[in-house]
């Protein structure tokens, strides 16, 4: 049985928003929360996993989810659901396990035939090259000298996966690597600086420009590279001047430190003095990319305080009590359009597509072949309904991408969020397929079938 062919109706409320043709329906994951440590080298993330306490369950990263050798079941899920598009990442610690130079043939081969697994069943792969999995000898972005490593690395899989792969990303959110692994502690390195949260930021940036460079140079005309950050409205906790700040403060190292450069902004001006040390002739032009879409990850607004005498000055405060949860964030539809319309309206209307979305929810266990997560599939429509004002009002958002495919390893969370369309067995690693798959074929073929000719 699968989800498509026996899914639930769609419940009262969760109405299918209609997309203007030729959007792209796709699911995302990364290869750092679903594919094992077999055959790559180590990284970052199994140092944290080492480190006691670090990952709340206290899982580790072994065997995620088995990606590597189980995607064909994934595939066939997905496919079966009519979905068009797949944005997965590449492990660069399996690409390059032990140093810089050649690639390992057997760690890029693995690429090499999931990408063909994906085109074989109709599914347009999408890969981020760096999704936060930096092997060991490649050192952190406290250093300038990771920047030329990870271009270099972007042009091995580009030169590689580039006959037929069309679509890039350059890389996953740096602003969630540099403020939460450099500044609060929580992701790997695990730092709580903040000149390291600074020097993350700049030298991040400059990779990206670097890798963009090698990208062009090496990829035939027409193919389509951009990047992805996780994009929040923010909010003071309230109106107090300090928090009013704060909120300033946040919006500026969070939504506009990596977005304003892509676009030849430079920094902005709250925050350019302390990344100044860090700049070198040339960087600003380097990395002033304009990509040829821009991604955006979304899950909520950001309610923020200010708190002296913490890394940056800066906490995350509580959102309103009357927004709805989910087991990991708050939901919050309007937020999606006020952020889809805020890029559209200051970087000169790019191309957009909402690399991620998606909701945690305590999912009740597999039952008769289903899971039933209604809670999910309502959040979902709201989110999409909110994708479809912003592009009624001219936004031009090219496609969605639901965060995740599977329930994965969320992390410094571990095991304990399930985001996935498609349910994952802790123990067995068994797929079985969830009513919100169901939903999301029901929104994908809606469109088709509107979108095609009348005979
Ligand atoms: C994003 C990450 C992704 C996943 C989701 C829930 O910030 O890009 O890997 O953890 O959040």
């Amino acid at each position: 049985m699968t989800a498509t062919r026996d899914h639930a109706p769609v419940p009262e409320g969760a109405t299918v928003a209609r997309f203007l043709p030729d959007f792209v329906w796709g699911v995302a994951a990364s290869a750092a929360q679903t594919e094992s440590r077999n055959g790559r080298g180590p990284s970052n993330w199994d140092a944290l996993c080492e480190a006691r306490g670090a990952v709340l369950d206290g899982s580790t990263n072994a065997l995620c989810t088995g990606f590597e050798e189980r995607y064909p079941a994934d595939l066939a899920l997905l496919a079966d659901a009519g979905v068009q598009a797949f944005r997965f990442s590449i492990a660069w610690p399996r690409v390059q396990p032990d140093g810089p130079g050649p690639a390992d043939a057997a760690g890029l081969a693995v690429y090499d035939r999931m990408v063909d697994a994906m085109l074989e069943r109709g599914i347009t792969p999408w890969p981020t090259l760096f999704h936060w999995d930096v092997p060991t000898w490649a050192g952190d972005f406290r250093s300038r000298d990771i920047c030329q490593r990870l271009a270099d690395y972007a042009e091995i899989v580009a030169c590689k996966l580039g006959d037929r792969v069309r679509q890039w990303i350059v890389l996953n959110e740096p602003n969630s690597v540099a403020l939460r692994g450099y500044a609060a502690q929580v992701h790997a390195p695990a730092l709580n600086s903040a000149d390291a949260a600074y020097a993350a930021i700049h030298h991040q940036n400059l990779a990206q420009g670097l890798a963009f460079k090698a990208l062009r140079a090496t990829l035939p005309s027409g193919h389509r590279i951009g990047t992805t950050v996780n994009l929040q409205p923010v909010r003071a906790e309230d109106d107090s001047a300090e928090n009013q700040a704060a909120a300033h403060m946040v919006d500026a190292l969070w939504n506009r430190a990596f977005v304003d450069p892509l676009y030849g902004k430079g920094y902005p001006a709250l925050i350019a003095e302390r990344l100044a040390p860090f700049i070198h002739d040339g960087d600003m032009e380097l990395i002033a990319v304009k990509p040829d879409f821009l991604g955006m990850n979304y899950y909520s607004r950001i309610y923020v305080r200010q708190v002296p005498g913490e890394v940056l000055g800066i906490a995350q405060g509580e959102a309103p009590q009357e927004l709805p949860r989910t087991g990991y964030f708050h939901v919050e539809p309007e937020g999606l359009s006020e952020m889809l319309l805020r890029l559209h309206r200051d970087y000169a209307a790019p191309e957009l597509y909402i690399t991620e979305t998606g909701f945690a929810m305590p999912d009740p266990p597999p039952r008769d072949g289903v899971v039933e997560d209604s809670d999910r599939i309502a959040h979902l429509a709201s989110y999409l309904k909110a994708a479809q004002v912003a592009q009624a009002q001219g936004v031009r958002l090219k496609g969605l991408f639901y965060w995740s495919a599977t329930d994965n390893w969320e992390w410094a969370q571990g095991f304990a969020k399930r985001f996935g369309l498609i349910h994952v067995d802790r123990d067995t690693l068994a797929r079985t397929p969830k009513r919100s798959l169901g939903y999301f074929a029901d929104c994908i073929r809606h469109n088709a079938a509107l979108d095609a000719p009348s005979p």
